[in-house]
């Protein structure tokens, strides 16, 4: 049976009845089209489905949409304003902080959670704070750069 929920998705607001076993992570992809959202591993080992919940990181695969009711839920579609990328978008393709792209919207997601919480302030703080976002290109060195750079 399906439940009410309320959200707000880059500051759009939503109205919709949802089984209580979808994913936020399937909400944002097959309900709401949000496709920017990836899903790696669906079980919280990649960091591919990062999110923010009310300004917090949070792997979207691992929770519960229904859990959500009335929180504020920014993806990477979120993040840029109109053709305005966001600095730390601008910064990962300045620095080529990325290949395939694949992990690219979960990474972008948890380093400018990482600039925001105050955890870039050296590179050994910013590779543990980023250690949930695996990247198997290996781009980790140049994703260093752009959250240096977006942090000074
Ligand atoms: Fe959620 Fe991998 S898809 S952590």
């Amino acid at each position: 049976e399906k439940v009410p929920l309320k959200l707000e998705v880059n500051g759009k607001k939503y109205k919709l009845a949802v089984e209580p076993r979808t994913t936020l992570l399937d909400l944002l992809r097959e309900n709401l089209n949000l496709t920017g959202t990836k899903k790696g591993c669906d079980y919280g080992q990649c960091g591919a489905c990062t999110v923010h919940i009310d300004g917090q990181r949070v792997n979207s695969c691992l929770s519960f949409a229904v859990m959500h009711d009335g929180k504020k839920i920014t993806t990477i579609e979120g993040l840029s304003e109109g053709d305005k990328l966001h600095p730390m978008q601008e910064a990962f393709v300045k620095h080529d902080g990325f290949q395939c792209g694949y992990c690219t919207p979960g990474q972008i997601m948890s380093a400018v959670a990482c600039v925001r919480e105050g955890h870039a302030g050296s590179e050994t703080e910013i590779r543990e704070y980023m250690s949930g976002n695996i990247c198997r290109c290996g781009a980790y060195s140049n994703i260093v750069a752009a959250i240096q750079e977006v942090k000074n």
